[in-house]
């Protein structure tokens, strides 16, 4: 098991029973909670019950999806801690994926004005994302995550052990995130995921823990998101918008799925703007083509997609706002570029 530091508190990367015991032992809460959904219910609490002492903790169950991280679920979860007499003193252990995450810890830092939580996740997405960075929430008025807060967690314990039953797509998915941070930051971490093969049998530790060291130095430089952190969005803003229109489609994508498109397209923009070499821009597009294959996009939905970006909230000033890539390992923020070019990014990918 590997710690890793940060300023608030402790991330445990690897077997993290011994931790977590110690972390549970060292802890005076008055009541123990631990949240869960239908899934990670059946897959996830046996291993908590079987390796820590919290046999005894009171289980709160929501039901698995997006579409269930609303303010519904959070009333549900306040009145199961209210209906439970929790009081500050009270401990909420948000063991899932990120809409656990983000919500378990935003109904903890909003319940009788906060009160700790620790973050298990258990999908790869949550391990190198969400579980790390202090942004919390729920989607609300259909716009995602647009009500929050920052809060950091007492504690993250991740364990690839709960990624051996996770669907291979959502595994995939999670992926993608792990090669933003190599793509962004680490070239080294890029070169040890081009030799992954076949994804089920891959040494997760040795991947989680380098990107998870990236996202610290990023949102530690800068966690409210004012210059550097916007790194972490490469990939993203021709990303979101493939993911929003395929959301209403008949072929969803998983974010990670888009998000790996997204890339594709963002790094060829990298080419024309910032001058990375176009040989690491095929190197880039047919890595991510070789694991995730081709989603097919389509000419005649360009200007669709190009009103998606324009909406997003990562720009200022009515102006396209991308992350670039100037070489593999090194990000530059804060870069625009015309529609036209972004069009030509939409067709590269199409040509590949
Ligand atoms: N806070 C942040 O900085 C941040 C960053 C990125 C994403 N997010 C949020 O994260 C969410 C997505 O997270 P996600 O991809 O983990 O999705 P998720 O939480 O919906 O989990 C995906 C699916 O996997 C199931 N599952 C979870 N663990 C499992 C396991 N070990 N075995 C079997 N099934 C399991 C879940 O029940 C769910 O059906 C989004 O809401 C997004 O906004 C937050
Ligand atoms: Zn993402």
């Amino acid at each position: 098991m590997q710690t890793i530091a940060l300023d608030d508190y402790n991330i445990y990367v690897g077997e993290i029973w011994e931790a977590l015991q110690a972390f549970l032992d060292d802890c005076t809460y008055s009541q123990y909670f631990i949240l869960v959904d239908e899934n990670t219910k059946a897959h996830c609490l046996p291993l908590i019950h079987k390796y820590s002492s919290l046999k005894e903790a009171t289980i709160i169950e929501i039901q698995s999806g997006e579409i269930h991280k609303n303010i519904h679920t959070c009333s549900f979860i306040w009145k199961a801690l209210m209906e439970a007499k929790a009081d500050r003193k009270a401990l909420v252990i948000n063991l899932g994926g990120g809409v656990i995450g983000d919500m378990g810890g935003f109904c903890a830092s909003t319940y009788k004005r906060g009160i700790d939580f620790i973050q298990i996740p258990t999908t790869l997405l949550s391990d190198v994302d969400s579980s790390i960075g202090g942004k919390l929430g729920i989607d609300f008025a259909e716009v995602k995550n647009s009500v929050g807060v920052f809060n950091n967690p007492q504690a993250v314990f991740i364990d690839p052990i709960f990624l051996k039953t996770l669907p291979v797509r959502e595994l995939r998915s999670g992926l993608a995130e792990i090669i933003k941070h190599g793509l962004i930051a680490d070239a080294t971490l890029w070169e040890k995921l081009k030799s992954i093969e076949n994804l089920e049998t891959v040494d997760w530790t040795s991947l989680l823990v380098p990107s998870l060291e990236i996202k610290k130095k990023v949102v530690e430089e800068d966690p409210f998101e004012y210059n550097i952190r916007k790194a972490l969005n490469f990939g993203h803003t021709v990303g979101h918008a493939i993911e929003s229109w395929a959301l209403n489609s008949p072929d969803p994508l998983l974010h990670g799925e888009a998000i790996a498109a997204g890339m594709i397209c963002e790094t060829y923009l990298s080419t024309k703007i910032l001058d990375l070499p176009n040989e690491s821009a095929e190197e880039v597009s047919a890595y991510i083509l070789k694991i995730y294959g081709k989603y097919l996009l389509q000419n005649e939905y360009f200007e669709d997609y190009l009103r998606l970006m324009k909406n997003d909230k990562k720009n200022e000033n009515g102006q396209l706002n991308f992350t670039m890539l100037s070489n593999i390992g090194e990000a530059v923020i804060n870069q625009s570029c015309e529609s036209p070019l972004v069009k030509e990014s939409l067709n590269y990918y199409i040509e590949l």
